[in-house]
């Protein structure tokens, strides 16, 4: 601009500098004097050190992938109710089986006791002989049908009382599940039509008095349960049960108010969260809806399918196992997994994406009460000594008719990435997409410019003309046609060029 002769390379700086909406660039090109440009070019440097600390630092905040939690309580007037399900401590009920079956099936338990010690195990199984005992046909061979006609049966001789939302309910309305606890009983565990509460309170729920049978128990205290009473999980449709794992105990000659309040959860997919978006409908064999508890259930039944058969409390197709290949295989290998491994992990099973949790609340008061008694003896035919034992009074209710959602989200999204990029670009130097492209086109100009100069160097004679109308559309205009015609008849050398593109 001051009369200096240019290189097109130059000129092409010159020009870029000047028209760039990165606004440093022109104040350095515009500069009056050297103080000026040196006084600029600091400024932009700093700016552009700042914006590049800033601009790494929106980075690694995007890339710590934090998230946070919104928590969101409404108050519906109507709310799905949860499934109950219900298990006795009793897993075999004495009338009806035999004394043989019940001793065979003590010893059969007593074989996972042994597991830590291999050879106490070795000379246990040698020494007992399961011929012996006299075990009839129908345990033997049929460990499941078994323990479904033998087990914790829920009629009319066990549910006493059933009311729900005041009205009465039967065993028609419970399903038979199993669980480690043998049968197991649930309420309202159709997902495709759950009971709908509108009432929040005790009474106003499940209500249930329930004889628990004391005198039919057969828990070995060596190998089985020292309780007695029942045990019972709020959940939801979509999970199976494992009381054993999550259950609440309940013992006779109590009311228990299981007061309970719905929970949903969504969590962030991985690496926000831990759930895993493919993990929905139709990922797991045998359960419709992904949830932690099917997934480690189905987990365990694959890791004990080498013993060729499966618990009756697992899901699967092989064929269910009999007591003493329970005993001896199936629970020793989940020992030794459970202990070496880390089932999540191991399983890999995560939270779902979605899901409902019940959170339950118990209390309990004495039931019944001295002057009830003699009402019980004469409404259920039962002595006072009696119901104190076995008849277990379970109310399960909402405890307000609301709903908690627990949404994660995500702390930085790419939105607020590329806005806090564009902010700090903005801010320091003044680049935008814009400018990138600016840059870019820059970039490929110069190569042309390059490209067409060192053609010219090595053909001195022959010009390229492709190489020349390219350059026409990026050299300004005035220039085009003067670099078009000097570029055949010109000895193109270095000056000569440099003097077309003064203009
Ligand atoms: C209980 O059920 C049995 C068979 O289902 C039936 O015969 C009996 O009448 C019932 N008892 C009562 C009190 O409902
Ligand atoms: C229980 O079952 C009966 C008959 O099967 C049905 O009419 C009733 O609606 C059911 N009650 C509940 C609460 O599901
Ligand atoms: C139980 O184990 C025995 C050998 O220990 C085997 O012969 C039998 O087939 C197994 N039963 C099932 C149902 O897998
Ligand atoms: C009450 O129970 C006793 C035995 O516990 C039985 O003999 C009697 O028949 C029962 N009474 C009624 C009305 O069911
Ligand atoms: C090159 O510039 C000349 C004169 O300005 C014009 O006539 C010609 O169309 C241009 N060629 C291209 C490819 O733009």
């Amino acid at each position: 601009m001051d009369g200096k002769q240019k290189s097109p390379q130059d000129a092409l700086d010159h020009e870029f500098a000047n028209s760039t909406t990165c606004h440093g660039a022109s104040r350095i090109a515009n500069a009056k004097n050297r103080p000026h440009m040196t006084m600029w070019t600091l400024v932009f440097l700093a700016a552009f050190g700042l914006c590049t600390w800033q601009v790494s630092d929106r980075f690694q905040n995007y890339f710590a992938y934090r998230t946070g939690t919104e928590i969101d309580v409404q108050l519906e007037s109507e709310l799905n109710f949860p499934a109950v399900t219900i298990c006795n401590f009793n897993r075999i009920r004495a009338s009806g089986v035999s004394i043989n079956d019940q001793l065979y099936l003590g010893a059969a338990f007593y074989i996972p006791t042994l597991v830590g010690d291999p050879e106490a195990l070795n000379a246990y199984l040698n020494g007992v002989d399961w011929d012996s005992f006299g075990a009839s046909a129908e345990l033997l061979g049929d460990y499941a049908g078994y323990t479904r006609r033998n087990g914790f049966v829920l009629d009319n001789s066990t549910l006493l009382e059933c009311f729900w939302r005041g009205r009465p309910c039967y065993a028609e309305n419970f399903t038979h599940v199993f669980t480690t606890y043998g049968n197991c009983w649930t309420f309202n565990g159709d997902k495709n039509s759950p009971l709908k509460q509108t009432t929040p309170g005790a009474g106003n729920g499940l209500k249930m008095t329930l004889d628990i049978l004391t005198d039919e128990y057969t828990e070995n205290p060596l190998t089985g349960y020292l309780e007695y009473g029942l045990v019972f999980q709020v959940h939801d449709q979509n999970e199976p049960p494992r009381p054993e794992l999550v259950g609440t105990a309940v013992a006779p000659g109590s009311h228990t108010y299981a007061s309970t309040f719905q929970t949903h959860y969504k969590n962030e997919p991985s690496p926000w969260g831990q759930c895993d978006p493919k993990k929905g409908q139709n990922y797991l064999d045998y359960y419709d809806t992904y949830t932690l508890p099917g997934c480690l259930l189905e987990c365990r039944a694959k890791l004990v399918e080498s013993c060729g058969c499966r618990p009756m409390y697992y899901p699967g197709t092989l064929d269910y196992c009999s007591p003493l290949n329970l005993s001896s295989c199936v629970l020793p290998t989940l020992a030794t997994f459970l202990q070496e491994n880390n089932e999540f992990d191991a399983c890999g099973c995560t939270v779902p994406c979605e899901h409902t949790s019940y959170h339950t609340t118990v209390s309990y008061a004495g039931y019944p009460s001295p002057q009830a008694a003699s009402y019980l003896e004469t409404v259920f035919n039962v002595s006072r000594g009696y119901s104190s034992v076995n008849i277990v009074l379970l109310d399960v209710y909402y405890h307000e008719l609301r709903s908690t959602t627990l949404e994660q989200f995500k702390a930085v999204t790419q939105s607020g990435l590329i806005s806090d990029v564009g902010g700090q670009l903005g801010f320091f130097i003044g680049v935008s997409v814009i400018t990138l492209f600016e840059f870019f086109e820059y970039l490929v100009m110069k190569f042309l410019v390059f490209a067409c100069y060192s053609k010219m160097e090595s053909e001195t004679e022959k010009p390229d003309r492709e190489q020349s109308t390219k350059e026409n559309s990026s050299v300004p205009p005035e220039n085009k046609g003067a670099l078009a015609t000097e570029l055949q008849t010109m000895p193109k050398t270095q000056k000569g060029l440099a003097e077309i593109q003064v203009s």
